[in-house]
């Protein structure tokens, strides 16, 4: 294990060794001075978030004085692979992963323990059976922000004594934030006790486009007559999807009620114009928070395996006042 074998070297000592063997061989460059090179494989720039989040990384990395070789992946996988693969031989200090899905990087995470390199994730996790292999995890709890959504809805149609229809839009199928959206907003349903039934459920890979074409399948498929609720799992696909209806002749946030999560300012543009009824609130500027997360571990401490950031939940009332606060 990377940090059993770091807890006997000192992790620092080896890190910044590593770093002043760089410079003019290709490998790290990192200063004496204390100054990382850092490769961070992003996800891609699919949403708003993920801008906000990428300048977030990248404004915080040039502030602490580290060198960030930056990635978009494009939300492949494979080309995330040869990204943090890339990284590695450029033996940079510490690899930041943003995995695109949970599953499949079992190969690279160990290649990188084996060439000494530590690895952060930020924002996205992997499947707990490579849990050995990264050393921490800063980034949101999914599985919160799904109840935080299940409460509002379990609390909203409580009364809804026909049960209540549902639409669901998935992010990316296989990622951490789709799964756990899911299972936590339907945890808290369940655990309420709330009668209703999954219309539908598709993935919109988080992008306005898909979000949009998926709602228009749905509309197709089942129609608008009946439907309570549409959960989408990031603002893009809500937003996408209230063109969809709009374009069939329905209002959105009144004829159905929509909740999105991550509370960019399109999106509470859209709570303040009546069109969705609630969001969840996905932070993406954790990048100073990020900084000193990598710098402990370069020099060799073990933070929490699981950081989450802070987050909140703004229904109708709230809106109009936070629109002019959001940052993306
Ligand atoms: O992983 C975080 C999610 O990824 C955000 O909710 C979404 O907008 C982005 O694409």
């Amino acid at each position: 294990m990377f940090k059993k074998a770091l807890a006997g070297i000192g992790a620092g000592a080896l890190l910044f060794g590593l770093a002043a063997c760089g410079g003019g061989d290709g490998g790290s460059d990192g200063g004496d001075d204390g100054s990382l090179v850092i490769g961070f494989a992003q996800v891609g720039a699919e949403s708003a978030w993920r801008t906000a989040n990428s300048k977030s990384v990248q404004d915080a990395a040039e502030a602490a004085g580290h060198t960030l070789k930056f990635n978009d992946a494009q939300q492949d996988q494979e080309k995330q692979i040869e990204a943090v693969r890339g990284f590695i031989n450029q033996q940079v200090d510490v690899i930041v992963l943003a995995p695109v899905v949970e599953t499949g990087w079992t190969d690279v995470l160990q290649e990188a323990e084996d060439a000494g390199i530590p690895v952060v994730l930020a924002d996205r996790g992997v499947e707990a059976a490579d849990e050995d292999l990264y050393v921490t995890r800063l980034g949101s709890d999914f599985a919160e922000e799904g109840r935080k959504a299940g409460a509002w809805a379990a609390e909203t149609f409580a009364a809804d004594a026909d049960g209540t229809k549902i639409l669901e839009l998935q992010g990316t199928t296989g990622s951490a934030p789709a799964n756990d959206r899911k299972s936590g907003f339907f945890e808290v349903l369940d655990a309420e006790g709330l009668n209703y039934e999954i219309v539908d459920s598709q993935s919109g890979n988080f992008t306005a486009e898909e979000g949009k074409a998926v709602m228009e399948t749905f509309i197709t498929t089942h129609g608008l007559d009946g439907i309570d609720l549409l959960y989408a799992h990031n603002d893009e696909m809500g937003l996408g999807a209230i063109q969809a209806i709009e374009e069939a002749g329905k209002v959105p946030g009144q004829d159905i009620q929509i909740i999105i999560v991550d509370g960019s300012k399109a999106g509470f543009q859209a709570g303040v114009d009546g069109k969705v009824n609630y969001i969840v609130e996905c932070n993406p500027a954790f990048g100073p928070q990020l900084m000193e997360v990598v710098e402990a571990v370069a020099a060799g401490e073990t933070p929490e395996k699981f950081t989450p950031v802070e987050e909140g939940v703004f229904d109708a009332t709230q809106f109009e006042a936070e629109l002019p606060n959001r940052q993306f």
